[in-house]
């Protein structure tokens, strides 16, 4: 019989599938589906500084301010669907009360005191870890490499300080040294790295001349950046990696555990194939594990990382070099 237990953020999960922060939290019954179908764990939705600065104006409205400003005032936020921190907060706790697996809290701020504040606020919802939702799109052009990530450690920093659960960073693909960065993170107490967070890009409408803004959902192609990344960085260090983008099915969380992932996020896949498909992910992954004789994940785990790989450069540039100059 295969196990598929892991632990991720200091707590047990029944299997390394991950709900990763999405919509698929907003709704109770859906996180239920999740969990039965075997899900190890969910990560619910971000909270936003955006929801917030809500809930404070809606403070400011009840003590003095016209309720016209409210209504203007959401207006200054039209992607976010209107729900204040205090709301989000709420849901948590009744995700937590119809569920028995682990959850795990996402926040997305700006400013370092609501950072430290809302992580408080998250753990004290009683969370098993919070994952740190960093976003920042760098424009500045005299705002080198170097200051952005100082920026961020700031951030993990006050994070790490304000919080005592488990703590994981999402990170963007867009790093110049993801090596180096990991090795800072973890040197300020981060637990995983989730690799990796995906941006919504807008899109251009040739005929319309517009731009378009729609939720556009990750492909299986998607997968070989987070592969690679993880296969790197296992057993380099001592932080978990969940990984993130591009999982669609058993066999991708298969190539995510043999690169060296702890546990696989997914979202796209559920929410294109139902959340019911996640059992079918399941038994393909047991259905693999009985065909090779493995009966833990700690048997493959990292088996392809670059550490344990035979092909030692094939995460590197020899093979880009070899497979451009191959004649074809
Ligand atoms: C509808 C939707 C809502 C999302 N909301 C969040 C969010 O609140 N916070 C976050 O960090 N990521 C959010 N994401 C990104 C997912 O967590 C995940 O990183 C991304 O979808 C890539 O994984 P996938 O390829 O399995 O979809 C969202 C994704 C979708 C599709």
């Amino acid at each position: 019989m295969v196990n598929l237990k892991t632990t991720y953020l200091g707590v047990e999960l029944n299997s390394p599938i991950v709900v990763a922060a999405s919509s698929i939290s907003s709704y109770i019954e859906r996180v239920q589906m999740a969990e039965s179908a075997g899900a190890g764990a969910l990560v619910v939705r971000s909270l936003f500084e955006e929801q917030i600065a809500l809930d404070q104006l809606h403070m400011e409205q009840a003590l003095s301010v016209g309720a016209e400003s409210f209504a203007e005032a959401t207006s200054y936020f039209p992607n976010i669907e209107h729900g204040g921190a205090s709301e989000h907060l709420m849901w948590i706790e009744k995700t937590r009360k119809a569920t028995s697996m682990p959850i795990f809290a996402s926040l997305n701020a700006v400013s370092l005191d609501v950072w430290a504040t809302y992580a408080r606020q998250l753990e004290s919802s009683g969370v098993n870890g919070l994952e740190i939702n960093y976003y920042s799109v760098p424009t500045d052009p005299d705002k080198p490499a170097s200051a952005i990530e100082k920026t961020m450690f700031d951030v993990i920093e006050a994070v790490r300080q304000a919080v005592s659960i488990p703590i994981a960073v999402k990170l963007s693909q867009f790093y110049t040294a993801p090596a180096n960065l990991a090795q800072e993170l973890e040197k300020r107490g981060v637990n995983a790295i989730v690799m990796f967070n995906r941006f919504l890009q807008p899109d251009i409408d040739p005929d319309a001349e517009a731009l378009i803004n729609e939720m556009v959902l990750s492909t299986p192609a998607e997968l070989k950046l987070p592969l690679r990344w993880t296969a790197l960085l296992y057993g380099r260090t001592k932080m978990e990696i969940a990984v993130n983008t591009g999982i669609h099915t058993g066999r991708d969380v298969i190539k995510a555990l043999l690169a060296g992932a702890t546990v696989a996020q997914i979202a796209a896949t559920l929410l294109k194939n139902g959340i019911p498909y996640l059992s079918t992910m399941i038994l393909d992954i047991q259905n693999w594990m009985a065909e090779k004789g493995y009966s833990s994940l700690d048997e493959f785990r990292g088996k392809l990382s670059q550490k344990n790989c035979e092909d030692l450069f094939g995460f590197e540039r020899a093979q880009y070099v070899k497979l451009l100059t191959e004649k074809r």
